[in-house]
């Protein structure tokens, strides 16, 4: 062999050393990123939990990217991760980029993370599309520069703080950017070049504590579809140059500060569909060109400080539909050809001065809902068109000038849930065709001169709460069969010439809460049923009213109420003496006197004289107040419900609604803790924000179940259950008042607090709870399913007595969410939720009954639901089960702040605990069972614990 050929050879085994190293290097470093994908996926397991991740079997070898959620290609890298709607909750693992470098798509969207933005993500170059609305991140926000692949950036419905990233402005490839919603942010202004952004389709940056002005460069930003700033700090004039944005179809610049006139040239914004401007300091006319766009659907400008006429090119439009100019200085005639060019859905025009006759043809196009033209000079009569718009569903056209009779249809439309012609010199009588009605739950005619009797067939209307006939010229009796309007709530016929005595009905309208039927000419007895009546606020003075005042009236401090009547008198039985008031004789003569007794009416002509000279007498003092009864909540083109009478003013409440009034985030909305001039209240503020794939029509539907459903909530009393006074709706927000309550939620008095609550505490919280519960699943003709028992939504009062709260508004937000995104939310919260309704997702009372367990649970171990120390996909339930095996285990997990001596009652309720989250719903006890067995398992039953602490109402009483 030479030389050279030994060289040869050894070259030859040389090369196919290094080939197969090559193979083998390249083999493992391809096994390395497979197992470090899969360690990733592991990784994700342990840091989060939920039930969802259970489907990820991470061992069983390389099929990883046949998970949900996950998406691969071809090489098998991870190029993809959904989990967006999973409600998980944890840390997502900060590595993510150094495990899966492919990384081009994060949707994380819709879960419950702690801590802040995963830094790591910074280091995925290739990223395409980051999404992480709705996962709670705290903290700052890094610098983004380096996601320089990214095209949508959502970090919507977050809680960041510090500085905006405007390294933003650096991702040029960027379409879609979205920050609406994190409030916590410092105040910053929109850079000039943010115009960098050319390719930048929708920018949306609304309640992100944006100032300053919106910069001229905004203008070049051609490719924008879609404009949202509003909810923020904005201030100065509109920049002309937003009217080059040709390709725009929605523009949102609603609650801010900026002022001047609307520029003529937003009208070359030919694609635009949606313009809202509303609640800023925008004065001057507005633009005719505006009218002229082709495609314009919404117009809303409301609340501002526009004035001039409504230009008449508003009648050209083929497509406008929802036309919102409220609270500006609007004057002259609405162009009267309104409505018969583009089928108007919503018209709110109140608070203008506007004048003349309301437009004919405003229903022509037969889709009308919303026709609002409260507190202008309107004048003419009611057209009578509008007593065949069947599509109505408010019709307000009170404080105006309108006269003549009023159509008898309008009292009869189908659909109508408000019918408010209240002030304004309207005559006629009630129809009997009002029992058509049968939405109407508001009828407001007060002020007028309405004449004639009350018909009986008011009474087939039954979904009637309010009722305000107040101040008209109606005669003849209260018809009896106003007792079937189980719904009642409120019932004004003060000021009126009705005669006759009082139904013995009334006593059957249960959730009666405000009755005035003074100034009238009524006869006869005070029922003595109605002492049954539990109102708050009750009128009979002024009347022609004999015989004995029912006790519990008298006795609970109402006499003033009955001021005016000579022939009444105070029971014997009653000890105080009232100086207006004759005791009555022992043997009163209790027969009704009848109203067509004529020596009742000469008597009552005599009395009437007196009645005359008391109503001039009293009538300043009178006029005070009932000016304080229409602010009560009554303002205008906000739908107003109110529940429990409180005195306070909307405008208190709009106006209050700052950040620094946020007490809380909850899934549906902010709360606010509002002081007012005389109390201190909750706002719940639910957010109903118009998406471009659900027609207005929808919206209103869904509006109208929320309000039933609010309806519902507002007319329970039980002082386990949070009272809700009132609820207001506009187009873009729906407001919950809620008493407040100032020991917080329970969750933190748990989880949180400082002071540690003793078992008789917790023992009276979880029976407050049971007893609540009970009363929604078994005392209501329809019984209530809450949906989302957690101890978060179980507020504490002054004394530590619980109240549930947010029942039911779960449900409709589920059917919202729904209608807008392709992510399914389950009503309920992950670690509360029953096995069944989560797959299944269909609500039983057992479902609420397996959410109370985990609370008992959380009452007394003092863990959360899920723990990381329950292990892996594990909850309390699982960790209770395992422990109660044995003795020691079970004194394990009961809460060591508590003070040992109550530990045989706390296993007690354990015991119910248990039995509460069975895994089949028949076999866990009805709310009903369980406040009996809580009540065994009370404490403080043999007196044995008076407790300094211990606020607790001696006997337990009140309905079971
Ligand atoms: C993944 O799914 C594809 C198509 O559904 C199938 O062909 C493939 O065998 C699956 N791979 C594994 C490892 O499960
Ligand atoms: C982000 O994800 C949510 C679902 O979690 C989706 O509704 C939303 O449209 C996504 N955002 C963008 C900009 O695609
Ligand atoms: C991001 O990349 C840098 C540089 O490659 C590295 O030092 C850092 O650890 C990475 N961060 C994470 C969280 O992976
Ligand atoms: C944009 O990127 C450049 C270069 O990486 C950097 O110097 C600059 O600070 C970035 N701009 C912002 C606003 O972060």
């Amino acid at each position: 062999m030479t030389l050279e050929s030994s060289r040869m050879a050894f070259q030859r085994v040389l090369f196919v050393l290094s080939v197969l190293l090559v193979v083998l290097s390249a083999f493992s470093s391809c096994r390395a990123t497979t197992t470090s994908q899969s360690e990733f996926l592991t990784l994700m397991k342990k840091s989060l939990s939920g039930y969802s991740l259970i489907i990820w079997d991470v061992n069983k070898g390389f099929s990883y990217c046949n998970y949900t959620g996950i998406g691969c290609d071809d090489q098998g890298n991870i190029v993809q991760i959904d989990i967006s709607g999973w409600s998980l909750s944890g840390n997502f693992p900060e590595q993510v980029c150094s495990y899966l470098p492919k990384l081009r798509v994060l949707r994380l969207g819709h879960n419950n993370f702690h801590g802040g933005f995963p830094r790591g993500i910074t280091n995925c170059t290739l990223m395409e599309e980051l999404n992480m609305t709705r996962v709670y991140f705290t903290g700052k926000l890094p610098d983004l520069s380096p996601l320089k692949s990214l095209r949508v950036l959502d970090l919507s419905y977050n809680h960041f703080t510090g500085e905006f990233p405007l390294s933003v402005t650096n991702l040029t490839d960027l379409e879609v950017l979205n920050f609406n919603e994190n409030g916590g942010l410092d105040l910053w202004y929109l850079p000039e070049n943010i115009s960098r952004l050319t390719k930048l389709e929708s920018m949306i940056l609304t309640t992100c504590m944006l100032q300053g002005e919106i910069p001229g460069s905004v203008g070049n930003m051609t490719s924008l579809i879609d404009l949202e700033l509003s909810g923020n700090y904005l201030s100065g004039r509109i920049p002309k140059g937003l009217g080059r944005l040709k390709n725009l179809r929605q523009l949102e610049l609603y609650y801010n500060k900026l002022e001047g006139e609307i520029p003529e040239e937003l009208g070359n914004l030919t694609a635009l569909v949606d313009l809202d401007m509303s609640v800023n300091k925008l004065k001057g006319e507005i633009p005719h060109s505006i009218f002229l766009l082709p495609n314009l659907q919404f117009l809303q400008f409301y609340n501002n400080s526009l004035s001039g006429e409504i230009p008449v090119t508003i009648t050209n439009s083929t497509t406008l539909h929802t036309i919102s100019l409220y609270d500006n200085f609007l004057t002259g005639e609405v162009p009267q050809s309104l409505g018969t060019s583009s089928a108007i859905i919503g018209l709110d025009l109140s608070e203008n001065q506007l004048s003349g006759n309301l437009p004919e043809g405003l229903c022509s196009g037969g889709k009308l809902m919303y026709l609002l033209v409260l507190q202008n000079m309107f004048s003419g009569e009611l057209p009578e068109s509008f007593s065949k718009c069947e599509s109505l569903i408010r019709f307000r056209v009170s404080n105006n000038n309108l006269e003549g009779k009023i159509p008898d249809g309008i009292l009869a439309l189908p659909h109508a849930s408000i019918i408010d012609v209240g002030y304004n010199q309207l005559t006629g009588s009630i129809p009997s065709i009002i029992q058509n009605a049968k939405n109407l739950s508001e009828l407001f005619m007060q002020g007028n001169r309405i004449s004639g009797v009350i018909p009986s067939e008011i009474s087939l209307a039954i979904n009637l709460v309010k009722i305000d006939l107040s101040n008209n010229l109606l005669s003849g009796p209260i018809p009896s069969e106003i007792g079937n309007l189980r719904r009642l709530n409120l019932l004004l016929l003060q000021g009126n010439k009705i005669n006759c005595s009082i139904p013995v009905s009334f006593s059957s309208l249960k959730s009666l809460n405000v009755l005035d039927l003074s100034s009238n000419l009524l006869t006869g007895s005070i029922p003595e049923s109605l002492s049954e009546l539990l109102p708050n606020s009750l009128n009979f003075s002024n009347n022609l009213l004999s015989g004995p005042i029912p006790l519990s009236f008298a006795k609970g401090g109402l006499l003033e109420s009955f001021s005016g009547n000579p022939g009444l008198c105070t029971p014997v039985d009653l000890d105080s003496s009232n100086p207006n008031f004759t005791h009555c004789s022992q043997v009163y003569n209790r027969k009704k006197i009848n109203c067509i007794w004529v020596i009742g009416i000469s008597v009552g002509i005599v009395i009437v004289g007196i009645v005359l000279f008391l109503k001039r007498w009293f009538s300043k003092e009178r006029r005070m107040m009932d000016l304080n009864d229409t602010s009560l909540c009554s303002v205008y083109s906000y739908d107003v419900k109110n529940f429990h009478p409180m005195y306070f003013d909307q405008r208190e409440i709009i106006e209050s609604l700052e950040d620094k009034n946020i007490v809380g985030y909850g899934g549906s909305g902010s709360v606010y803790k509002i002081e007012l001039n005389n109390g201190v209240v909750a706002v719940k503020k639910l957010m109903s924000r118009k998406s471009k794939d659900s027609s207005l029509e929808d919206q209103l539907t869904m509006d109208k179940e929320l309000k039933t459903e609010v309806e519902t909530l507002g007319s329970i009393r039980h002082k386990n259950i949070v009272k809700l006074y009132c609820y207001f709706s506009s187009l873009d927000c729906s407001l919950l008042v809620y008493e407040y309550m100032p020991n917080g939620n329970l969750w933190d008095a748990i989880h949180k607090g400082k002071i540690v609550l003793d078992w008789p505490i917790r023992h009276q919280i979880a029976l407050g709870i049971g007893r609540g519960l009970a009363y929604l699943h078994h005392d209501l003709m329809r019984p209530i399913i809450h949906r989302d028992i957690k101890s978060t939504n179980i507020l504490l009062d002054i004394d530590y007595q619980a109240k549930v709260a947010d029942f039911g508004i779960a449900k409709v937000l589920q059917a919202r969410g729904s209608k807008d995104s392709t992510t399914t939310v389950v009503a309920g919260t992950y670690g509360y939720l029953a096995p069944e309704y989560a797959y299944s997702s269909k609500a039983t009372t057992k479902c609420d009954v397996y959410s109370f367990g985990v609370v008992l649970m959380e009452l007394i171990t003092g863990k959360k639901p899920v723990e990381a120390e329950f292990g892996e996909n594990k909850n309390i339930i699982y960790w209770v089960l395992t422990k109660v095996e044995t003795k020691e285990g079970t004194m394990e997990i009961l809460d060591k702040r508590v003070s040992g001596s109550f530990k045989d009652e706390m296993i007690k309720v354990l015991r119910i605990a248990i039995r509460c989250t069975c895994q089949i719903p028949t076999l866990r006890p009805t709310m009903n069972e369980v406040v009996q067995l809580l009540h065994e398992a009370d404490p403080c039953r043999f007196d044995c614990c008076k407790s300094p602490n211990k606020s607790k109402e001696t006997p337990n009483k009140v309905v079971d």
